[in-house]
C-alpha cells in the first residue's frame, strides 16, 4: 500500500524568512507561495531530488498548524507524506485496522492537485501522516 515519500513538511512562523534560508543559506530552489485556504496554510516546495520539503505557514483563522506553532514557536517537522495508488482503498484498509483518519474522512485536494488525507499521529508513532494519491 505504502508508496514513495512524497515530501516532509516543516511548519514555520514566517514563510518568507524560511524560504530565504532555503534559497540563500542552503542554495535550494523554492517555489512561489501557494495559498491553500481549504487546508488553512500557505505552502512552498523545495525539490531535493529524491523527495521534496514542504514549508507551511498558517493561513486564516483556526489554521490546523496554529497550535503546533504555539508549541514550537520557531517551527518544526510537522508531517510526512507518503504516496498511495488508491487513496480510498488505502483509507478503507486503514480504518478497518483501527487507524483514525482526520477530518470527515474524505480526501481533500492537496497542493499538487491530487487527493490527500491525514492520519492521526497517535496511531503512527507520534507522527502526523499525509497520504497523497500518486
Ligand atoms: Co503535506
Amino acid at each position: 500500500m505504502l508508496g514513495r515519500l512524497n515530501h516532509v513538511a516543516i511548519a514555520v512562523p514566517d514563510l518568507a524568512a524560511a524560504s530565504a534560508v532555503y534559497r540563500q543559506t542552503l542554495g535550494a530552489k523554492v517555489t512561489e507561495p501557494q495559498a491553500l485556504p481549504e487546508h488553512g496554510v500557505t505552502v512552498v516546495f523545495i525539490d531535493v531530488g529524491n523527495t521534496k520539503i514542504e514549508l507551511l505557514e498558517p493561513l486564516g483563522e483556526g489554521s490546523p498548524i496554529a497550535a503546533f506553532l504555539d508549541k514550537n514557536p520557531s517551527g518544526g517537522m510537522h508531517h510526512v507524506c507518503y504516496e498511495v495508488d488508491d487513496i480510498l482503498a488505502a483509507r478503507d484498509r486503514l480504518k478497518a485496522s483501527g487507524a483514525r483518519v482526520l477530518g470527515d474522512g474524505n480526501p481533500k485536494i492537496g497542493a499538487h492537485g491530487k487527493p490527500v488525507l491525514f492520519l492521526h499521529p497517535k496511531d503512527f508513532q507520534g507522527t502526523l501522516v499525509e497520504l497523497e494519491q500518486a
